[in-house]
């Protein structure tokens, strides 16, 4: 019996994504072409478009394609930059929990593009912390290219106050980005209710296809583009357009939409059943974040005396799916900044896990991940003392 408990990192296609892409991949046509093949692609794809801004609650041409949440983090941060810097603004603003696609093109920018970065410290709960910012701004706000601050945590789960972040930045003229590659469809976001600037998604995290990306932009900014050719998506991101990926992601999207409410307090609650056990069954374990308000589907949990690489072997041996932490950097022996920056040393930072539940979770895959977590830690709390 395989349990996946890694939705986090992607989360399987929906059964009706799988459909709409397959059939849309038997579609000839670039949706670019005039004649009428192309067309017929096009309006499948503008369909898409119309569908998706709906949900995120932005316009249609807010909506730029990308090829995953990467490339849109990556544009969002040194676009904004740039921008930013040719009215002499040269601060990037991040937090110290951001996802690898965020803090490593903002140490980019850092490194070789001259800009400062300056980095947001998280509380022990893990909830990003506006007096810094404030302090921040009210001597610095006017030099402030760009503020990132991802909508939650792929690690913990935690949800960040981005609201209050966009009213701190909107006296300065600030443009405020968030990644919601995690965030989206797990709890309710508007785009144009939050007035943000940019905002990050991904195809793979939500029952859509990977390989699609979706960066919105407020409409009439322009930013300097990575990818220059044909000039697609306001000349933001060249290439063409992946149709079937674009057509499952909306199906992705509108089904996620609909069975939002019952989907989501049911992933909390085996999510909720889930910790509450595992802290009541393995001495010593606690939830990072467990305090702070979070996506109903992920649990980051320490479980001291262990070391976090081999429970994952050890869990996998038993057929269960789960990770070390952000599984892009899975595989590097690097303990998890985020974690760091909650205030964790090295040593508890590698002693945790992170489950991640999602719309196919069941109430016995949840049991039988019970029955086999506490032996395994136990096991493997024994082999850390010889
Ligand atoms: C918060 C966050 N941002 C960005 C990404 C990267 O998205 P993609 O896999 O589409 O490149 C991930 C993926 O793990 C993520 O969790």
């Amino acid at each position: 019996m395989s349990i996946y408990l890694d939705h986090a990192a992607t989360t399987p296609m929906s059964s009706s994504a799988l459909e709409a892409m397959t059939a849309q991949l038997a579609k000839i046509g670039n949706p670019s072409s005039l004649h009428a093949h192309g067309r017929s692609a096009r309006k499948d794809l503008e369909e898409a478009r119309d569908r998706i801004a709906r949900a995120v609650g932005c316009l249609s041409r807010e909506i730029i394609f990308m090829g995953s949440g990467t490339e849109a983090d990556n544009t969002a941060i040194k676009g904004l930059f740039w921008k930013g810097r040719s009215s002499g603004r040269n601060i990037v603003v991040i937090s110290a929990i951001e996802h690898h696609a965020v803090l490593d093109p903002a140490r980019w920018l850092e490194e070789h593009e001259g800009a400062e970065l300056l980095v947001l410290s998280v509380s022990r709960n893990g909830v990003v912390d506006l007096a810094e910012l404030a302090e921040l701004l009210s001597h610095r706000g006017d030099e402030v290219a760009v503020i990132s601050v991802m909508s939650a945590n792929n690690e913990t789960g935690v949800i960040q106050p981005i609201r209050e972040i966009v009213e701190m930045a909107k006296p300065y003229g600030i443009p405020v980005h968030s990644d919601a590659v995690q965030f989206f469809t797990k709890a309710p976001l508007s785009f144009s209710d939050l007035a943000l600037t940019a905002l990050t998604l991904s195809g793979h995290k939500i029952g859509g296809p990977l390989g699609i990306g979706v960066f919105v932009l407020q409409a009439g900014l322009d930013i300097p583009a990575l990818l220059h050719g044909g000039g697609q998506e306001r000349d933001i991101r060249s290439g063409t357009f992946n149709a079937p990926a674009i057509v499952a992601f909306a199906v992705a999207v509108e089904e996620s939409m609909n069975n939002f409410d019952e989907r989501n307090a049911r992933v909390q609650k085996l999510r909720n059943y889930f910790s509450t056990a595992i802290v009541a069954t393995v001495p010593g374990s606690y939830i990072n974040g467990g305090e702070a308000d979070r996506i109903p589907g992920i649990v980051s949990v320490t479980f001291p005396g262990t070391e976090s690489d081999t429970l994952l072997l050890l869990l996998d041996a038993q057929g269960i799916s789960c990770s070390t932490g952000s599984a892009c950097s899975a595989g590097v022996q690097r303990p998890s900044h985020v974690l760091l920056a909650m205030g964790h040393d090295d040593q508890s930072a590698r002693s945790t896990l992170r489950f991640s539940l999602g719309a196919s979770t069941t109430q016995e895959d949840i049991d039988r991940a019970l029955d086999i977590l506490p032996s395994v830690i136990e096991g493997a709390r024994l082999a850390n003392l010889r």
